[in-house]
């Protein structure tokens, strides 16, 4: 796939639809076989934080992914073709631990320019992210009854702000609005 660099903030993406309706690969780790690991990821955020480009992600505990994003301190996210939506149901539905599941879907690691987490070749986005922050979601503070539905194994999320240090996408993600 043919990417180019583009600035976070000419990034053009709808969260909602880019993220929450099309999903995302996260992987943490480095680019050796099996030293890092990728899970799908629809829950999430763009946005700004502390003067920095922010990618906010979920990660329950229970997910192999979660050791991955635990050791290392940075992060990828990457969006896909529609062809590869098997391959993303592929990745959020089998376990690194028992699976080559990135083989399986016939995806191909690749270094990132500059974090240690790889991307992914076929992917059409990009962001390279470096760990701020991590805390847990905590169920006292649920706000809304409807949220603890999503917990019946009390597995609740670990959440990681990432500062997005680089993104590499096709042209269709590069703003051309004139501001
Ligand atoms: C569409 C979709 C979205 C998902 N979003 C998340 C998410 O945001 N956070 C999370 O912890 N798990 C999410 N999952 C579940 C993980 O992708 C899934 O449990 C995966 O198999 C974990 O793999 P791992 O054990 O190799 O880390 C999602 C699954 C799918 C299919």
């Amino acid at each position: 796939m043919k990417r180019e660099p583009i600035a976070p903030d000419e990034l053009e993406l709808c969260v909602i639809r880019d993220f929450g309706g099309r999903w995302m690969l996260l992987t943490a780790g480095e680019n050796a076989p099996g030293r890092f690991n990728t899970m799908t990821v629809s829950w999430g955020a763009l946005g700004v934080i502390w003067n920095k480009p922010l990618a906010l992600v979920v990660v329950r505990p229970s997910r192999y992914t979660f050791e991955f994003m635990e050791r290392a301190d940075s992060f990828t996210l990457c969006a896909f073709p529609g062809e590869y939506r098997d391959a993303l149901t592929l990745c959020g539905t089998k376990s690194g631990r028992t699976f080559d599941k990135v083989r399986a879907a016939g995806l191909t690691p690749i270094p990132s320019t500059a974090v240690a987490a790889p991307g992914f070749d076929e992917a059409e986005l990009i962001l390279e992210c470096r760990k701020m922050y991590s805390d847990d979601l905590r169920p006292d503070r649920f706000l809304l009854p409807e949220i603890e539905a999503n917990y019946n194994g009390h597995d609740y999320h670990r959440m990681y702000f990432g500062d997005i240090l680089a993104v590499h996408g096709i042209s269709q993600y590069r703003t051309n609005a004139i501001h």
